[in-house]
């Protein structure tokens, strides 16, 4: 029988990002109304935080909110955000316990005003931490960032302090919201959809894409550690052949 594969501490990726979904499936599984399900979705969200601290990640990227949840019922969006607010309140000494660092990504002045300042207080309060970074994508679409990067190189063109030459991936990378922020080498998406649904389009280009039937709320640290090991057994060839690789 074949042996099944254990994680390489030596080759693990530096920044995986994750699409959370399911919750409202979950929630349904249960007979739950679907804040039920966002609610446990938050269990496994601080399950996979620890899990990525322990096995050494330097940046977890996850797909908490997107520009299109906007236009979920009202009732939906109002508890996702106080969802929110409360879970940054009560997490951030356990952040903090753990040597989390905490940054987000996204229109982030869309969200309410509470949300807003629990999050610039979580934010300040963990930036000397060195450990794991967790990027919370909230009010976040791809193309919504990649306007925004496309309007400031334009401006920057406008006041002379770039010229249209300069233009290239380094300076769009810069100009985006995870400017600083390495591309994911592994995209995880649960709940058995096949979709990017516009997520980090610009960052993914040369990730490995894990998609895993779970339902997020049943996604676990070990679920995570699965992932890794399918990344791990497989050859990332940047465009270039097997042979090429190997020299
Ligand atoms: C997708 O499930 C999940 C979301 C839209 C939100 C993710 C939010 C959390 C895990 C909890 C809140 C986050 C924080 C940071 C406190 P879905 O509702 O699309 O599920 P479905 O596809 O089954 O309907």
């Amino acid at each position: 029988m074949e042996e099944k594969p254990v994680i390489n501490l030596e080759k693990i990726p530096e920044h995986v990002a994750i699409i959370m979904d399911g919750n409202g499936r979950w929630a349904k599984e249960h007979g739950k109304a679907r804040i039920f399900g966002h609610k446990h979705g938050v269990l496994s969200l601080r399950n996979v935080v620890e899990g990525a601290g322990e096995i050494g990640l330097k940046f977890l990227t996850l797909y908490a909110f997107s520009t299109e949840n906007w236009n979920r019922p009202k009732v939906e969006v109002a508890a996702l955000m106080q969802l929110l607010v409360n879970t940054i309140s009560k997490e951030v000494s356990e952040l903090n316990k753990n040597n989390v660092r905490l940054l987000t990504i996204g229109d982030i002045k869309s969200l309410p005003n509470n949300c807003e300042r629990e999050l610039e207080k979580a934010i300040e309060k963990t930036k000397n931490n060195t450990g794991l970074t967790l990027v919370l994508a909230l009010s976040y679409s791809s193309k919504w960032e990649i306007i925004e990067a496309v309007k400031s190189i334009a401006k920057k063109v406008e006041n002379n302090e770039v010229s249209i030459n300069d233009i290239d991936e380094k300076l769009m990378d810069e100009n985006l919201q995870t400017a600083l922020i390495p591309d994911p080498e592994l995209l995880i998406r649960t709940s058995g959809e096949h979709r990017i649904s516009n997520y980090l389009l610009w960052q993914i280009a040369y990730s490995e894409l894990y998609f895993t039937n779970k339902l997020w709320p049943d996604f676990s640290k070990e679920d995570l550690v699965e992932a890794i090991v399918d990344y791990q057994q497989r050859e990332r060839r940047f465009g270039l052949t097997s042979e090429q690789l190997k020299k």
